[in-house]
């Protein structure tokens, strides 16, 4: 049986990248997704994920308080993948994985909603970088205020529109090295982007509630051994140079100056700490799902960065 059918989901952050695969995913399921957007025009690539009408872009700010009820209350279910990697004037940590998160809460709690937030693996073990402060700090809020709430802590996520492969692949067309950041010893369980959606699939269908899960694949690799493993798919030689920690945070200084930085200072921060799964029982085994190996994938998403 589908108990997610007709139902009214709305996904905040449902235009990025975990956003698309998840949709696809729910429109199978036949439920009726509305996605709140800064930019409706920028989330047309999502309608033809759906049948006609079942997939609509709404215009909404974060600060839009008004608007943020008015959703809630005509919601079933409520999912937020909003989410920044580092900061700008106006969108500070606090303010997208915190303030928001709060005041989305404050109304969930009203009307009664379920509610899926997905946050990020190691938040409750990072001490000092403001990301995963930001995003503990609403788990937190979330799991003291609601009465069905999941949150979901995903290692880092791979995929045909991810940021960190298709980044460091892009670089190597360009760069005659690659760097090791902090030494290239974080370690690292990345997960599908189909598996990670699967994954949220069958939470809801199961209607579990109030649990943390933590979502890795099934290989833990370092920072290194993900180079490698791009250079070797994209059959490309690159030096990998050793980046102590403070050349990292000088490169960070220079990178925060451009509008998309490929490192900034928190995420030295970060990769302080392994990302890797630990001590929960909520993960893809609960959920009977097994999840694929980066080493099957990323071959053919970045085979359009290879020169033949
Ligand atoms: N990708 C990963 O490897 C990874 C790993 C662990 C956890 N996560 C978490 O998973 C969630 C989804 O990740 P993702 O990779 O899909 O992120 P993404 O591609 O960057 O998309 C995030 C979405 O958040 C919305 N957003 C960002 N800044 C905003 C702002 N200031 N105001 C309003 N909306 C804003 C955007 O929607 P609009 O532009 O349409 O407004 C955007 O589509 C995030 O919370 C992320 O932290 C991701």
């Amino acid at each position: 049986m589908n108990n997610l059918r007709n139902l009214k989901i709305t996904i905040f952050g449902g235009t990025g990248f975990l956003g698309r695969h998840l949709i696809k995913y729910l429109c199978n399921h036949e439920c009726i997704i509305q996605v709140p957007t800064r930019s409706p025009a920028k989330g047309y690539f999502l309608q033809p994920l759906g049948d006609v009408g079942q997939i609509n872009l709404i215009k909404f700010d974060l600060s839009d308080n008004k608007k943020l009820k008015n959703l809630v209350e005509n919601s079933d279910i409520i999912i937020n993948l909003v989410g920044i990697l580092y900061e700008k004037k106006r969108n500070d940590f606090i303010e997208v994985h915190y303030n928001f998160v709060k005041k989305l809460v404050d109304h969930i709690k009203i009307y009664k909603k379920k509610f899926v937030q997905v946050s990020a693996l190691g938040v409750n073990k990072s001490k000092d970088s403001l990301y995963s402060k930001s995003k503990n700090q609403a788990d937190i809020y979330i799991e003291k205020n609601l009465e069905k709430f999941l949150i979901i802590r995903p290692s880092l996520i791979f995929g045909p529109e991810d940021n960190f492969f298709n980044k460091f692949a892009q670089m190597s067309l360009i760069s005659p090295f690659l760097p090791l950041i902090a030494g290239g010893t974080t370690k690292f369980q990345p997960v599908y982007v189909e598996d990670v959606s699967k994954g949220i699939v069958t939470i809801l269908k199961k209607d579990i509630k109030n649990k943390i899960f933590e979502f890795g694949g099934p290989d833990i690799f370092s920072f290194k051994e993900l180079l490698q493993i791009l250079l070797e798919s994209l059959n490309r030689k690159r030096l990998l140079i050793y980046i102590p920690k403070r050349g990292a945070v000088l490169l960070a200084k220079f990178f925060q100056l451009l509008p998309n930085p490929l490192l900034t200072e928190d995420q030295i921060k970060l990769l302080e700490n392994d990302n890797i799964v630990l001590d929960t029982n909520y993960t893809f085994k609960y959920l009977d799902i097994s999840p694929v190996s980066l080493k099957l994938i990323i071959p053919d998403y970045l085979k359009r960065f290879k020169k033949y």
